[in-house]
């Protein structure tokens, strides 16, 4: 079969159920499909299954204790690059553990640091499962965005028939190949649940449904358009395309959007707030008054330097015998750098710099001038990337310098390697 899963790092959580012994030939099964399969245990599970079993299968050292000096895993660097964290059999003990936020073992301290996709698999007594605690904490777990698979009903080690199997490893597999985004054709009846909520906003392997739950980000994004009179004005070519994929890319991870949104002929993402405003001015009005209550604000429009001083109530004529008309252009306000200087409430604040030569210098010194946390500098010199088109490249800055490049690739990854980073940054200055 070919390797489906490779270059795939699974961190396989096992915890102490009787069904323990299943998750060997999980561990065997995800191996075989090309993933670097890491095995973390409870203490209860390595009674029931010895760790050197997991070691044999995956290949690496098996973790179950924080301070083990003889292990040495740290519960950070396990879940750092994992793709998928898939704990297979969850105990109701674990999944409450889990719920709560209790960090007393290795797979518990990992499952909070992780920022991969999470599943489980619960299986237990039945009654254990049906009890009011673990059906709650299922909910609660799923409602933040990890992957639950449901348990299957059959023969209980207990003695009864009911629900509360660990569905089998093949199936199991399915499911961590389908929220990879990977299909695999099994020979058994597909028992995989009704993908749930985070499937389907889980268009990126990068970004865990719940990275940005809780955050309240506003993107500015799109042209202004600057009026000279009843029916001309000036604008620029922005198309929207970047402020509005970074409005889905941080919806997509769970945060609660504002888009302050130039004229654009582009539709706004599903559950994305859009403030429609046409000049710099009702811009920087819509911005002001939302900024203070947002934890992040993305100045991603392409605001109009100038506008004109007065607007003419009429079509401006034109005269005969006048070759040049004069047009008194004033400078708008600088929206981005206004949020930027904020004294109270001062949101993160990242900005654009869409550059043509000196970039780099630009850049920095536009961000330290603006008061900016990041800039985000893409060269629109180049052709195929930057104003309307559907690439770009960028490089980013923090006051201490370039902190990462994204080489040209569509603006919606883009958004999602940017959006991943905002909120890092972000993060790492609370
Ligand atoms: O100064 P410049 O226009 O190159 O700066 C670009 C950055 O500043 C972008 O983030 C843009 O959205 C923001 N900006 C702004 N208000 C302006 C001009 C630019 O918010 N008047």
């Amino acid at each position: 079969m070919k390797a489906r899963l490779q270059n795939r790092k699974i961190v396989l959580g096992v915890s102490g159920g009787i069904a323990a012994y299943k998750a060997c030939t999980l561990c065997r099964l995800l191996v075989k499909l090309g993933a670097d399969v890491h095995v973390v245990m409870t203490e209860a599970a390595t009674h029931l299954v010895g760790k050197a079993t997991f070691e044999a299968l995956s290949g690496h050292p098996v973790g179950v204790e924080i301070f083990s000096q003889a292990q040495r895993i740290s519960h950070i660097s396990l879940v750092k690059d994992a793709d998928l964290m898939i704990i297979a059999p969850a105990t109701a003990n674990t999944l409450a553990k889990f719920t709560a936020g209790i960090a007393d073992n290795l797979m518990t301290a990992a499952f909070l640091a992780a920022t991969c996709p999470v599943a489980v698999a619960p299986a237990m007594n039945v009654n254990m499962y049906r009890n009011a605690a673990t059906q709650e904490n299922i909910q609660t777990l799923k409602r933040r965005g990890v992957y639950v698979l449901n348990p299957a009903s059959g023969p209980l080690a207990c003695g009864v028939n009911a629900e509360g199997r660990l569905p089998e490893p093949e199936e199991i597999c399915e499911f961590i190949c389908t929220i990879l985004g990977e299909r695999l054709t099994l020979k058994v009846d597909p028992l995989l649940p009704k993908p749930q909520k985070p499937l389907e906003l889980m268009q990126t392997k990068l970004l865990n449904p719940a990275f940005g739950a809780g955050l309240k980000v506003l993107i500015t994004a799109g042209p202004t358009i600057e009026d000279l009179d009843p029916v001309r004005f000036i604008s620029n070519r922005s198309s929207g395309k970047m402020g509005y994929a970074l409005a889905l890319a941080f919806k997509n991870c769970g945060a609660e959007v504002t888009l302050v949104s130039g004229p654009v002929n582009i539709k706004a993402p599903e559950g994305v707030k859009l403030v429609c405003v046409r000049s710099a001015q009702d811009m920087l009005t819509a911005v002001d008054s939302l900024a203070g209550e947002q934890d992040i604000v993305v100045g991603a429009a392409a605001v109009a330097d100038y506008r004109s001083l007065s607007v003419a109530k009429d079509k401006i004529k034109k005269q005969d015998g006048v070759d040049e008309l004069c047009l008194h252009l004033i400078k708008n306000p600088d929206i981005i750098a206004s949020v930027g200087m904020r004294e109270v409430n001062r949101p993160y604040t990242v900005g654009f710099a869409a550059e043509t030569s000196h970039t780099e210098e630009n850049a920095q010194s536009k961000l330290i001038r603006k008061h900016l946390d990041l800039i985000v500098l893409n060269n629109v010199a180049k052709k195929e990337i930057g104003f309307d088109s559907n690439d770009n490249e960028v490089t980013v800055f923090n006051k201490d310098g370039k902190v990462a490049h994204f080489k040209t690739q569509p603006k919606s990854i883009i958004a999602e390697r940017l959006v991943k980073l905002i909120i890092e940054s972000f993060k790492a200055c609370l």
